[in-house]
């Protein structure tokens, strides 16, 4: 009988704080994404964790008065090109932030901390994200001509965030089959996508890769840096209209952070 009377107090408590008006559920967390222009996004998981992914933070686009971030748990790099690789050695430094990409390059780089992989693999970052490394139609040579090095394959990320969205950062690439693969063993929330064309998918191109990936989030990236890169979001989205997506289109300016 008077263990009953914990067990009776405790309901009564619920009960209350309920007719008060408690609230019932939690607003849901969020992942903050902020561009730096170009491919290069740091994102800030809801449990705290930050990734950097491409960080060219001194990049044409690049906010010009914001501050790079002061912790930084892992660096993503997709392949051994200068506007990728960008200002990964500083911020590895600056943060001790690990490196992840390539074995190949990861090994060129040199950071302190570092975890290179290969396309197929996975590598768990922090205790709620986990990167998997995909295919890129692309090249990763590092460094300049006539030194340039072998960087190992170029690559994309499958970003998992535990308690947030699953991010696909292409890295540079073009559209490929196997992005119907993608979709279906991950499952993409939001698909970061080159649009510039020259070295990327063009709009068209990126507008095929969303009908595969089925993401239901589309970001352009790696558009405008340069001249060459001609491709617009405009574009993107007027060639997902000609294609039936139905993939929302996100256009973040530089310094700007999406919540997702
Ligand atoms: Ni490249
Ligand atoms: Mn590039």
């Amino acid at each position: 009988m008077f263990r009953l009377v914990p067990f009776l107090a405790l309901a009564l408590a619920a009960l209350t704080a309920q007719a008060q008006g408690a609230p019932k559920k939690r607003a849901k967390p969020q992942t903050e994404l902020t561009w730096w222009g170009h491919s290069a996004w740091v994102v800030k998981t809801p449990a705290g964790t930050v990734i950097a992914i491409d960080p060219w933070l001194q990049n044409p686009k690049a906010p010009k008065d914001a501050a790079w971030p002061e912790k930084v748990d892992a660096i993503l790099v997709t392949h051994g090109h200068s506007d990728h690789v960008g200002n990964t050695v500083e911020l590895a430094k600056k943060t001790g932030a690990t490196v992840v990409s390539s074995f190949e390059l990861t090994n060129l780089l040199g950071t302190e901390k570092s975890n290179g992989g290969n396309i197929g693999g996975a590598i768990k970052v922090s205790d709620d994200v986990t990167v998997h490394l995909v295919e890129a139609v692309h090249s990763s040579g590092f460094g300049q001509a006539p030194d340039i090095k072998y960087g190992g394959p170029a690559m994309g990320f499958i970003i998992q965030i535990a308690n947030g969205p699953t991010l696909y950062h292409a890295g540079d690439t073009g559209f490929f089959k196997s992005m119907e693969l993608i979709a279906q063993v991950y499952r993409p929330t939001a698909a970061l996508l080159p649009i510039g064309g020259h070295f990327t998918m063009d709009p068209r191109g990126a507008a095929l890769a969303a009908k595969m990936l089925k993401a239901p989030t589309v970001i352009p990236m790696h558009y405008g840096t340069f001249p060459v890169l001609t491709g617009t979001p405009a574009q993107l989205r007027s060639e997902l209209k000609k294609e039936g997506a139905r993939a929302q289109v996100l256009e973040p300016k530089p310094g700007e952070t999406l919540k997702l």
